[in-house]
């Protein structure tokens, strides 16, 4: 019997065949699914090989050490275990770990993993919450979070990496406070900055976090040169434009996140009215993160029925309104610090359907280059992401006073990022 690892895994082509007595990790068999390697169990010991994996050695004779959970079962004697291979007692405590799942080797076998490489910047409430989201699906070989404070990056990312048996993930999360650390990263996602307290906008937040993107994207710039960056500093329209200006990356690479998150503050509210589950809204926000939000509710059905026959108009621009307010909302019950755990799921999702290639329609802050005939600047609207970001803006049918509170949201935005200097 042989015990079959992720590493196998990782090197099958496709399929990979096993012996009929052999053990399929329980990790090994997720890893199969997520890389769509097929596991053939052939029916003949003897003619089963695990490809490009050593065997384990015969199990030893068990020894009778008591373990620290007192179990009558046999536990094998470590130096039994071939180097690479798997005890038997997969998940006793004390169980030798087998090379290729020691941290030290994850992390070197980084290199050898071709899954794409993302980094979150600033390890606060927003961007810790975003590596972990990146982490849990393994969709990504690495995780890279960088702050700059002293040791947080790290303790965080070491503190997230311990829960990766638990949540059963194989993402390595890695935590530095250098901006060298970047190097090699697909997909970079932006937190670093201040959040608004009771009382602030975001506007109110302009200064302090230029100056942050500013020396960020000359750290993206030098690092990570072919990175796609999601920007998700507040304000946002003004700091996404910050961010493709000084990095000089064209219009599909630098992104700002806010449409994903106001709209699903919108479909979470309506769903508060008992009318239908959050994710049965479909819906989307425009414009900008604040004041200027455009939620076209010509374009919002549940089921495919109009929200506008579902509800009646009051109460609609009730909840549009508690929407677009919804992150002032937070700030004063929290009374320090904003909203994170729903941003920060916004983020990773915006992550994933890049990684993805997906296909989805999403919201995002991006170069408008002459759609929806509104002034050209960074303002929300309806896109396809690809693997190198932007694939297409998508250009929806609106109502005349939808198009014209774009326009006007368009207008607003250029006019800030013009102040900007
Ligand atoms: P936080 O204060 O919890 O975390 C910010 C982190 O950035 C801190 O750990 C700080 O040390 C770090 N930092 C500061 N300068 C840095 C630098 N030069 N390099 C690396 N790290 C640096 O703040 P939180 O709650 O995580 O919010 C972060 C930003 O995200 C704020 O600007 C906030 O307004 C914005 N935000 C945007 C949302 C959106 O929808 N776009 C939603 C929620 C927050």
């Amino acid at each position: 019997m042989s015990v079959v690892s992720v590493a196998n895994v990782e090197k099958a082509k496709g399929v990979l065949v096993i012996g009929a007595r052999d053990l399929l990790t329980p990790l090994a068999a997720d890893r199969a699914k997520e890389l769509n390697v097929r596991i053939e169990r052939s029916t003949a010991q003897a003619k089963t090989s695990a490809p490009s994996t050593p065997r384990t050695a015969p199990i030893p004779p068990a020894v009778n050490t008591p373990t620290p959970f007192a179990s009558n079962r046999p536990i094998r004697q470590q130096g039994a275990v071939q180097p690479g291979a798997l005890s038997g007692a997969l998940y006793r405590r004390g169980a030798p770990v087998p090379s290729q799942m020691r941290v030290d080797n994850v992390q070197s076998n980084a290199g050898l993993d071709s899954r794409p490489k993302t980094a979150v910047i600033g390890a606060g409430h927003v961007g810790a919450m975003t590596a972990l989201r990146l982490a849990e699906p393994s969709l990504f070989s690495r995780v890279m979070l960088v702050d700059i404070v002293p040791g947080l990056a790290a303790g965080l990312a070491l503190d997230m990496w311990h829960s990766s048996g638990l949540r059963n993930f194989t993402t390595r999360i890695e935590g530095s406070t250098e901006l060298s650390a970047l190097q090699g990263a697909d997909y970079i996602v932006m937190t670093a900055g201040r959040p608004r307290q009771p009382g602030m906008t975001r506007t109110d937040l302009t200064g302090v976090n230029a100056e942050i993107i500013g020396g960020v994207a000359d750290g993206i710039r030098r690092h990570a040169p072919n990175a796609v960056v999601v920007v998700v500093t507040n304000p946002l329209e003004e700091m996404t434009h910050l961010m493709a200006k000084r990095t000089g990356f064209p219009p599909n690479r630098v992104i700002g996140m806010a449409g994903v998150l106001d709209s699903t503050r919108f479909c979470s509210l309506v769903a508060l009215e008992g009318i239908a589950r959050p994710q049965d809204v479909k819906a989307i926000a425009l414009g900008s993160h604040g004041a200027e939000m455009v939620i076209p509710l010509s374009l919002a059905t549940i089921d495919g029925q109009p929200l506008e026959q579902l509800l009646p108009a009051d109460r609609l621009s009730a909840i549009v309104e508690r929407a677009r307010d919804s992150g002032a909302e937070v700030v004063k019950l929290l009374q320090k610090g904003s909203a994170y755990f729903s941003p920060a799921e916004s983020a990773a999702v915006m992550v994933a359907a890049m990684a993805k290639n997906s296909d989805t329609m999403i919201t995002a802050c991006v170069q408008s280059s002459g759609a929806y005939s509104v002034l050209d600047t960074r303002i929300g609207l309806p896109v396809r992401l690809g693997r190198d970001g932007v694939k297409e803006i998508i250009e929806l049918p609106l109502r005349p006073d939808e198009q014209a509170a774009l326009a006007e949201a368009a207008r607003s935005i250029a006019k800030r990022i013009s102040e900007l200097g």
